[in-house]
């Protein structure tokens, strides 16, 4: 809406190219370590996801990185296969000899660079650049230079250096910025200066280490930049590189600007990276987390039940993700009752007000309810014997080491009230037979079968709590209840299954 306002400050092109570095730059994230075979694989998906140049390594680095650029090569990919180089001809002549059709070579250009890295003045940088450029267009292959630390070399001399390159028939310049420190501003403001020196396409480089890479990205396409560099997820050396999939959504549904990405897969690419990598996403990462179409909030669920784009900015079918609404303590009814009829659970308003109860307990307790912990909420409550003869008004339990566990329970049965004290080999023991005490005046009821399981993984886990009970006269019934504390899911289980016995006499 507002963009209108400042669309005329812009000058972006209609397209822009996707160059992915995951390969590459997001290898060089810490801890990750592709073999051969997995980084096949990546290529693989990348050129579905519709990237328009895949780095697929740096062949100079080791046999490795060479086996696996030629065996991507070998796959024949739409995708433009690069392979990086330093300005050095043996860099250069690794990455041809493995076939590639496009070389991304790069030299610091920055003080800090030539001084402390290369030990190197301007003039020897820019001719090594200007003969790197020479070597690969005379070998017939596209060429990308970067000005490494551009963001941090003086202006004049940057401008000096791209030019010659252009002159010497580079095919793209890109504009590194190393170590993240540009911000959108300063970003927006170098790429504008220097497209009025270069007409070769612009491409830029933006690391994360103030969290600015995606939008510095932004800004330098707002300058006119035709080309982004972006790896998955974000992936990349020290805070990694421009994430992928926000570039790509906020170029195409903010600016309107083309590119060549299938934005349907980009969940499914981002799940694949993800679990090859071994780098966990953020729940709340935008795009392809778990929770960037989850809704909770009563008022926004309500929102988005009536008009999804009350409370989301895109679909998520345009990523291939899914909406969730979940459950906690921000749950209000409406939400409780969609998720009840997506899985066909029909109930009674008491029985609804049980779970509705039970979900915003759990929720005030820290806990947030999956889908697995409604499912059996809403069956153990279901499942309650329709009336209670017995009672619980009262439990307590005391365990630990050296101590005998010891539970107390008191029931109120037909109006009147029994206390029992009993001990058992553990606390769920001690609290069975301490029920049984007190039923055993009156009662014949036998625990037959106990089972439990926990609903979901955690310390925190719903126990859902089966029993089978019967009497002598051969009635049996089931019990079962949910509840985050397995002594207290096994006495209503176990209490459940006593009242329907007692309700079938
Ligand atoms: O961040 C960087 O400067 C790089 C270069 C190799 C372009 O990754
Ligand atoms: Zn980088």
């Amino acid at each position: 809406m507002y963009l209108d306002r400042v669309k005329n400050k812009m000058n972006p092109p209609d397209s822009v190219k996707i160059f992915d570095t995951t390969l590459r730059d997001g290898e060089q994230t810490p801890g990750v370590a592709l073999t051969v075979d997995e980084k096949i694989r990546i290529a693989k998906k990348l050129n579905s996801l519709g990237i328009n140049v895949i780095e697929a390594g740096f062949p100079a680095a080791s046999e490795g990185e060479r086996e696996s650029t030629r065996k991507i090569l070998e796959l024949g990919l739409d995708a433009n296969i690069c392979g990086l180089a330093r300005v050095l001809i043996s860099d250069l002549d690794s990455a041809i000899d493995c076939g590639v059709d496009y070389i991304h070579t790069f030299i610091g250009t920055s003080p800090l660079h030539r001084k402390f890295k290369l030990k190197m003045n301007k003039e020897e940088i820019l001719t090594k650049s200007v003969d790197a450029i020479d070597y690969i267009k005379d070998h017939g292959i596209k060429a990308e230079f970067s000005a490494e630390d551009a963001s941090r070399t003086e202006f004049n001399y940057l401008k000096e250096i791209y030019r010659a390159v252009e002159n010497a028939g580079a095919d793209v310049i890109n504009v590194p910025d190393t170590v993240g420190v540009m911000i959108p501003s300063s970003m927006k403001w170098l790429i504008a200066e220097l497209k009025k020196e270069i007409k070769i396409p612009i491409s830029v480089h933006c690391h994360d280490d103030f969290g600015l890479a995606v939008a510095n990205s932004l800004m330098a396409v707002e300058a006119g930049a035709q080309q982004v560099h972006a790896t998955i997820n974000g992936l990349g050396e020290r805070a990694g590189n421009a994430a992928l999939e926000e570039v790509v959504m906020a170029l195409t549904v903010e600016y309107g600007i083309e590119t060549s990405i299938k934005t349907k897969l980009l969940v499914n690419t981002s799940e694949f990276i993800s679990r090859i990598t071994g780098v966990k996403m953020p729940p709340n990462k935008a795009i392809v987390g778990e929770n960037a179409f989850a809704h909770e909030a009563g008022i926004h669920v309500h929102g988005v039940l009536e008009k999804a784009e009350t409370y989301e900015p895109i679909t998520p079918e345009m990523v291939g993700h899914t909406r969730r609404i979940v459950l906690g303590k921000h749950t209000g009814a409406k939400a409780l009752k969609s998720k009840l009829d997506d899985y066909g659970i029909e109930m009674n308003e008491k029985q609804f007000c049980d779970v509705f109860d039970q979900v915003k307990n759990l929720g005030d307790k820290g806990k947030m309810v999956t889908d697995a912990d409604l499912k059996a909420i809403a069956e153990s409550i279901l499942g309650k014997a329709k009336d209670e003869i017995v009672k619980l008004e009262g439990f307590a339990v005391m365990t630990g080491e050296n101590v005998m566990p010891t539970a107390t329970v008191k029931l109120k049965i037909n109006d009147q009230v029994k206390t029992s004290s009993k001990t058992g080999v553990g606390p769920v023991d001690a609290a069975i037979n301490a029920i049984q005490d007190v039923l055993s005046e009156t009662e014949d009821i036998e625990l037959l079968e106990y089972n439990i399981e926990a609903i979901t993984g955690g310390t925190n886990a719903l126990a859902e709590v089966f029993v089978v009970m019967g009497d002598k006269n051969g009635n049996k019934a089931t019990g079962r209840s949910t509840r985050e504390d397995i002594v207290m899911s096994s006495v209503e289980a176990v209490l459940d299954a006593i009242n329907k016995i007692l309700i079938l006499r």
